[in-house]
């Protein structure tokens, strides 16, 4: 009789944002890891030993694991499942027309590992999946009698690596213990609590906690819009707030709302899954409607800002990707506000340290650049969409010397303003009074 698969050999099918990061931080904890991935660019790329990806200090541990044979790149998902005893699926849902989850990878990725995986393996898959998926896949037999779990995600980019090594929980959902038990214990050494769960428990703690967040995101918008109307300044309102271990500060920035590849998808998937339940979802609804009017409430602040009207103005925008440290743009705030302005008249140029090159099929009519200084010079305000360190760093006083009016639009208030101030600009953020130069 053939040997059972051994855990110690883990496949992950999906080398994006989150099947690399979680390959390459298995292999870092001593597994073997066959990183499958079927996009041509991204294979090349990874065989070559670079990362596809934006993700800080990812490439160096793929170079060093690859050099010690402990991750492999193949394209063929065959040759990558047949000894692993754990087939992790990390490939993409992304979001259809109506706002559900597109699940056609999910179901490739699963019916081609178990027509292939060795008896015994176990199949998880790490994708964020309505509630109920997996139980439909154990149902149609699409994983042709393999244990299939789910084992929901919760890094952030950008942190990805550090997100991976400590996280808050392990979830683990399915109808079978003991496979269930395998796949927690590849995470065994880090330390954390582990919920063992049904599948759609699973599914459904990882689209409660997004969506949460994203609730969270939207209600202090509301409330910092409600600030701007009474004179209140919400980041004093956020931290009084956050200081009450019931309510906690994280997640409540007011600024430019959610993007990237989960939020926005995330929210809009629980509430077409509710929708199919007979369920209308209203707290979703509001939570993505707020987070669009959000956009429409910054591009009328940069109008007033500059006078009124944006016909025929300058402006630099620093930071595209929808958030610090990653070169991701799925729904990023930074391309839908860009487009509003431009449509009412101005003239962009834009900046960003990871996500230029991403940026350029996206914004034909933008002048997009490298560096920060080149993208304010000359401009009637400075607009600020993403909150990278180095724009927060920039040297204020010299941009101050080579812009055409001192005006400052902080979409996501994490700048200085006393100090702008103090520097001869009109600083404007979101929920906040301005801070003007004497
Ligand atoms: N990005 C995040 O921060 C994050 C965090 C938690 C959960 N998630 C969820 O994880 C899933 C993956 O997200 P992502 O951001 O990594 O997506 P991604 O699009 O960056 O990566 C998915 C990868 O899977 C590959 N792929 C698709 N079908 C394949 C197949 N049959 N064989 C091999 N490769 C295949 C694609 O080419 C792509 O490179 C999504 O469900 C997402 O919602 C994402």
């Amino acid at each position: 009789m053939d040997r059972p698969p051994s855990d110690q050999i883990v496949c992950v099918v999906g080398a994006g944002y989150v099947g690399l990061v979680t390959g390459i931080c298995l292999a870092d904890s001593g597994r073997t890891v066959h990183l499958v991935e079927i996009e041509p660019r991204r294979l090349e790329l990874l065989r070559s030993g670079r990362c596809p990806i934006h993700e800080p200090g990812l490439e160096e541990m793929l170079r060093r694991l690859q050099a010690a044979g402990r991750v492999h790149v193949t394209g063929d998902l065959a040759v990558g499942v047949r000894d692993a005893g754990i087939v992790m699926i990390a490939v993409g849902t992304p979001p259809t027309e109506d706002g559900e989850a597109d699940l056609s990878q999910v179901r490739d990725a699963v019916a081609s590992a178990g027509a292939n995986a060795a008896r015994g393996a176990v199949i998880a898959v790490k994708s964020t999946i309505p509630p109920g998926t997996t139980a439909s896949m154990v149902g149609s037999r699409l994983a042709a009698g393999f244990p299939l779990v789910s084992c929901p995600e919760f890094l952030r980019e950008g942190s990805a690596i550090h997100d991976f090594n400590n996280p808050t929980r392990i979830v683990v959902g399915g109808a079978d213990r003991t496979a269930c038990d395998r796949v927690a214990a590849l995470f065994e050494h880090l330390g954390a609590p582990v919920i063992v769960t049904d599948s759609t428990s699973a599914e459904m703690v990882k689209y409660g906690t997004n969506t949460f967040l994203a609730l969270k995101i939207s209600f202090i918008n509301e409330i910092a819009h409600l600030c701007e109307l009474t004179g209140a300044e919400v980041s004093a309102v956020a931290d009084g707030m956050g200081m009450d271990p019931r309510v906690g500060r994280a997640f409540l920035n007011a600024g430019l709302g959610f993007g990237g590849s989960c939020f926005p998808k995330d929210v809009r998937a629980l509430e077409a899954a509710a929708a199919e339940h007979g369920h209308s979802f209203w707290m979703l609804k509001s939570a993505i409607e707020v987070n669009l009017m959000q956009r429409r409430r910054f591009v009328a602040k940069v109008r007033e800002a500059v006078g009124g009207s944006l016909d025929g103005t300058r402006l630099g925008v620093l930071g595209l990707a929808f958030k610090p440290g990653t070169d991701d743009l799925r729904q990023a705030p930074a391309l839908d506000v860009i487009r509003h302005l431009e449509k009412m008249g101005a003239t962009v140029t834009a900046t960003d340290p990871a996500a230029l090159e991403g940026a350029r099929p996206l914004l034909a009519g933008t002048r997009l650049v490298t560096e920060a200084y080149e993208c304010v010079r000359g401009t009637d305000a400075v607009v600020l969409v993403t909150e990278w360190p180095e724009y927060r760093d920039l040297d204020w006083a010299r941009v101050g010397q080579t812009v055409a009016r001192r005006i400052v639009v902080d979409g996501r208030n994490c700048l200085d303003g006393a100090e702008l101030a103090r520097l001869g600009f009109a600083y404007h953020s979101v929920g906040r009074r301005p801070s003007l130069p004497d």
